[in-house]
């Protein structure tokens, strides 16, 4: 398969539309069959349900060229399964993990011309979502959706790849106890655009969000959790359960400790000691892991050991090790990784 003439590597993190998607559509109590379709447009009512009360759903992954030439995802099965939670969350049908699994990888296939080499730093981006699509006036959940995957070629998702980038604290919550913040629903992603929009005006690329019950502890960013290295070169993340379960960072975790040999926490990480932290990153699919140089509370700035040229040596382990494995030059754990091709 001849790949597309593009320039891999200077891309960023937009959409181009690609030759194919998969779409099902759920009505009468089930799922249809589902096909791969050439239309990126999509009609619907007026009055459908995630026009009018934002009832959509989504994930992300990737698809990647291993160095033998292989084109691979990572984990498939976990955005299936967080899927569903979401879904639940929001009353709509969940999609079948394994049809989810098999979509992914026909939708990659249909587009392999579009997923970047080996070494070009670029990858496949993977989105799949889920909506309500009938009509619906009063509030309540829709009676039919449409679930679908498209796929897009990305470079990173901060302009400057691995360099460290500035965030702020940010005077907006983006989840509240009991809310949706554990889950990958669209409102979440509406209701943070305020705050990135001022963060940006404010010269910052990300915003630290705190837990809105107390504003005492570090919880994530628009699109991405935590990870620390205190100064013993420990890994410790956030927990808390009104942030997203990155797969990402379940799986820098596991890495840190069963490949790096690292001590690694997961706790309530209070703001009061980012300060003695050695090394702060961001981790999820599209950020990878994107090191903090430093954060700004208000004026009062942090400014990691790790400095604002390159990122801090754990985290670098930990970048090399995760992509490595992604890449297919480091051995993976069991079922990390799916061939498509
Ligand atoms: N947190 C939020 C709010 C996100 O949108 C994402 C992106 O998916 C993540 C964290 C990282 O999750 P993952 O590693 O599964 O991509
Ligand atoms: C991802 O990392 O896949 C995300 O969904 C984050 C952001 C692009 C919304």
């Amino acid at each position: 398969m001849e790949k597309k003439n593009l320039d891999w590597e200077n891309m960023g993190f937009s959409y181009m539309q690609t030759d194919k998607r998969y779409v099902a559509n759920y009505k009468d109590g089930k799922w249809d069959d589902g096909a791969l379709i050439d239309d990126a447009n999509i009609v619907m009512n007026e009055c459908a349900g995630v026009l009018q009360y934002s009832q959509s759903v989504f994930e992300g992954l990737k698809a990647y060229t291993t160095e033998d030439g292989h084109i691979v995802t990572f984990r498939p099965d976990l955005n299936a399964s967080r899927m569903v939670d979401s879904a639940k969350r929001l009353e709509m049908p969940p999609f079948p993990e394994d049809r989810f699994v098999d979509a992914v990888a026909q939708v990659v296939k249909a587009n392999a011309a579009y997923v970047p080499p080996y070494g070009s730093g670029a990858t496949l981006y993977i989105r799949p979502y889920m909506f309500g699509i009938n009509p619906v006036i009063g509030v309540k959940p829709a009676d039919e959706y449409q679930f679908r995957i498209f796929a897009t070629p990305v470079g990173p998702y901060f302009k400057g790849g691995a360099k460290p980038i500035t965030i702020c604290v940010s005077d907006f919550d983006r989840a509240a106890p009991h809310g949706t913040g554990h889950i990958k629903a669209g409102l979440n992603y509406a209701m943070s655009l305020h705050a990135i929009v001022t963060a940006h005006a404010n010269g910052f690329d990300e915003n630290m969000y705190l837990d809105s019950a107390t504003r005492t502890k570090v919880e994530e960013t628009g699109g991405a959790n935590f990870i620390f290295v205190t100064k013993d070169n420990k890994v410790v993340t956030p927990h808390s359960s009104t942030i997203l379960p990155s797969i990402t960072r379940r799986s820098i975790m596991y890495v840190a400790e069963h490949y790096l040999g690292l001590e690694v926490e997961e706790r309530d990480v209070y703001f009061d000691e980012v300060k003695d932290f050695a090394e702060c990153g961001l981790c999820g699919t599209a950020a990878v892991i994107s090191p903090v140089g430093k954060v700004v509370d208000h004026g009062k700035e942090i400014c990691f050991p790790s400095g604002m040229e390159k990122m801090g040596p754990v985290t670098q382990k930990l970048y090399d090790t995760l992509t490595g494995i992604q890449m297919g030059h480091i051995e993976a754990p069991e079922g990390w990784i799916k061939v498509i091709e």
